[in-house]
């Protein structure tokens, strides 16, 4: 994975929607979408724009998760498991331990609020096949396998809860990708892991497909 700016990330017209409210504030509209803005935290412009867009929304490496609109309480404690190691799966020790290694406790909590406050993910990608299938999962669960249903913790439109992750929108691949390290083992988590466990490949790509779908 080569860290390319992308330059057409700046001016995302989701950023600009909340602003508009009349002609009076288009200005403010169009300062929201310059990459020079003080509110955008220094470390975003420096480092994590380049992986995950300074929206957070980014669209360029599908292993890359979206973080504009994920739950501020989760996010905070994602980069604390980076920061400790205890997130171990391999993409986490290549890509997020040098970044998060560097945020002391209140960079974390302001990137975890920045993020937090973007227009939430949404994927606008034509739907995948075994949408229905993961739908299904999602709602119901396997209850011959004794897999709960997702919603249970992710909630039923899947926008999460605490540190139950928002999965709606999230992109396709880094969802499969994050289900095999659980099932794996290596992002060892004592809630999802022993869920992922029981799911097969195919199952994982369903419920991808239908989450990735949602917004
Ligand atoms: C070199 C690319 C790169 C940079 C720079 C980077 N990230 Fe990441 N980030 C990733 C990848 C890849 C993952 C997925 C890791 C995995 O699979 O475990 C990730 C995962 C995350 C997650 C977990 C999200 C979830 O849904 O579990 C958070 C939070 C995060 N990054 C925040 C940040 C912040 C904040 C910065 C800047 C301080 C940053 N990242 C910089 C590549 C990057
Ligand atoms: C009992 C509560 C619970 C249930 C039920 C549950 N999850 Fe989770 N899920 C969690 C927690 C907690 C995390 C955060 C794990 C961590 O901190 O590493 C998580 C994380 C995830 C992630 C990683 C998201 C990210 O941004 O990295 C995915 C994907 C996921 N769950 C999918 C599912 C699916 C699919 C199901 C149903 C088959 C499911 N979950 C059922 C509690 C639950």
């Amino acid at each position: 994975m080569k860290p390319i700016m992308s330059l057409k990330k700046w001016a995302s017209p989701a950023q600009n929607k909340t602003v508009v409210v009349g002609g009076a504030v288009v200005a403010i509209a169009l300062l929201a979408s310059c990459p020079t803005l003080a509110s955008v935290p220094q470390s975003v412009q420096q480092s994590c724009m380049v992986c995950h867009g300074q929206t957070g929304e980014n669209t360029i490496y599908p292993i890359v998760p979206r973080l504009n609109g994920q739950l501020v309480q989760y996010l905070a404690w994602q980069l604390k498991q980076f920061k400790k190691h205890t997130r171990a799966d391999q993409n986490a020790q290549i890509y997020m331990w040098p970044v998060a290694q560097a945020l002391d406790q209140q960079e974390i909590q302001s990137l975890a609020k920045y993020y937090a406050a973007q227009s939430p993910m949404y994927s606008a990608s034509s739907p995948r096949p075994g949408v229905s299938a993961g739908k299904q999962i999602f709602l119901q669960g396997i209850a011959a396998k004794g897999i709960p249903a997702c919603m249970a913790c992710h909630t039923v439109n899947a926008t999460g809860m605490g540190t139950f992750p928002r999965l709606a929108g999230q992109r396709y691949e880094y969802l499969v990708q994050q289900l095999e390290y659980m099932h794996a083992g290596s992002r060892a988590n004592p809630i999802m892991q022993p869920i992922a466990e029981k799911l097969t490949i195919r199952q994982m790509r369903d419920v991808a497909a239908y989450l990735s779908g949602l917004h």
